[in-house]
């Protein structure tokens, strides 16, 4: 078997890669560990910055979105007792949308299929080889069978507990990482949102995101110990806690209903540098991880894949591979500002076990102040709807 680029992985980015490869006419095939259904069902992120809005539109896979997406022109914080709009619209003229990661993916696999893309699901036992060399190849097993693909480049877009960042020579590799004394318990319920934009709350028993994926569908998530037994929270239990957290009269109006998904998400920051090893280009998760608080991850996974097509474009075009030695730099800028981003709303938000209570007070200044000046309420603007795309 043979293409030009082999893609590992089925995610956000080894599907986007795939579909911006297309339309520029290079061929891809993508090996996936999963099936088709566990990939569709997997709940996960729910923002879109705006210029991944608009890459999606130009990848033809938008018609969806912009039905069923929500634009939020804001989102509120918490604290003291009391919220405080950010305006996205007037502070930056520019919004982002709601929509699930899961829909995303579906419409991204639904557009690769159409038009005769290749994917092959439950791959098994993958392996990726001479990508220091001019043939790279990616070795899998598919019902029992043994299978070779050859490609000129492989997209390392396998997540991070994927297999291409590992098979990279070790001391090739920078990493740099944080991990965090909490994790976020989520849940997916069947009620209406309780606002009509996300509330972020700071507050004594720990953060809490209201978010949500439809009219009638919330998606809810509770700072938790990262050791915490799932068990231990039947949804009453959580419930109870959200209104704690969220107080006032929107507690109050805060309806519960059947959680339709409930898992734990970990929050670590984590990046390799640097994201290309010869013909090996890492993209996504699997070159960085952020917490979830900045609404970060998928999107950085589409701004890695949108570098990444142009500089495999100019190469089939041209020849030139100035933009492939660009590809890691590139990636890294954007990178780290939103681990930045990432790194400071979860600082300003999260209950940090070991703090003292000059910490507490300093969380709260720091909060007064983002809600309450224009420049710093800006700086927190422009970085949620995303920094600007070259
Ligand atoms: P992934 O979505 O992880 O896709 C990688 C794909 O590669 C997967 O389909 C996987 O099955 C496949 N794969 C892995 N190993 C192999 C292998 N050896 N062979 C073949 N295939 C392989 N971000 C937010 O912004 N907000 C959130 O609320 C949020 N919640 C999250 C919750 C969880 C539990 C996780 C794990 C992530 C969450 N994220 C969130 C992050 C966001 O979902 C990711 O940043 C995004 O999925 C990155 O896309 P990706 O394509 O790089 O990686
Ligand atoms: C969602 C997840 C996030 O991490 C975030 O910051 C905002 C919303 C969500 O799943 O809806």
């Amino acid at each position: 078997m043979r293409t030009q680029v082999g893609i590992v992985g089925a995610g956000p980015a080894g599907l986007l890669l795939s579909q911006l490869l297309h339309l520029r006419g290079i061929e891809t095939v993508i090996l996936e560990r999963r099936s088709r259904e566990y990939v569709e069902g997997r709940i996960r992120a729910g923002v879109l910055e705006q210029g991944t809005v608009d890459l999606l539109n130009k990848a033809q896979v938008g018609e969806r979105m912009r039905r069923v997406g929500l634009v939020h022109e804001g989102i509120e914080l918490s604290f003291g007792g009391r919220r405080h709009r950010i305006d996205f619209r007037a502070l930056t003229g520019k919004a982002v949308t709601v929509y699930g990661q899961t829909e995303l993916t579906k419409d991204l696999i639904g557009a690769r299929l159409a038009a005769g893309g290749k994917i092959v699901f439950e791959a098994e036992d993958v392996s990726v080889h001479d990508f220091d060399r001019d043939r790279p190849k990616l070795r899998f097993r598919k019902g029992g069978r043994a299978h070779v693909l050859s490609c000129d480049f492989i997209g390392g877009c396998d997540g991070f507990h994927g297999v291409c960042r590992a098979s990279v020579p070790r001391d090739a590799l920078t990493t740099y990482e944080r991990t965090y004394p909490f994790a976020w318990l989520g849940i997916l319920a069947e009620t209406p949102p309780v606002s009509d934009e996300l509330i972020y709350c700071q507050h004594e028993r720990g953060f809490a995101l209201f978010s949500m994926r439809s009219p009638s569908l919330s998606r809810l998530y509770i700072q938790c110990a990262p050791d915490e037994n799932l068990d231990e929270w039947p949804d009453a239990r959580i419930w109870d806690e959200l209104r704690a957290r969220l107080g006032g009269d929107a507690a109050e109006a805060l309806q519960s209903g059947p959680s339709l998904e409930k898992s734990i998400a970990p929050m670590r920051s984590f990046v390799a540098e640097p994201m290309r090893f010869g013909r090996l280009f890492l993209a996504g998760d699997a070159a960085h991880i952020v917490p979830p608080t900045g609404a970060k991850g998928l999107n950085l996974a589409a701004a890695d894949v949108r570098v990444l097509a142009r500089a495999l474009t100019e190469f089939y075009a041209s020849g030139r591979t100035g933009l492939i030695e660009a590809y890691s730099d590139a990636c890294l800028r954007r990178v780290w500002k939103a681990q930045r981003f990432s790194w400071w709303m979860t600082s300003m938000l999260h209950r940090f076990p070991e703090r003292q209570p000059f910490d507490d007070r300093l969380q709260l200044a720091e909060l007064d102040y983002v809600t309450g000046s224009i420049a710093a309420s800006t700086a927190l603007a422009e970085n949620y709807v995303g920094l600007p795309l070259d």
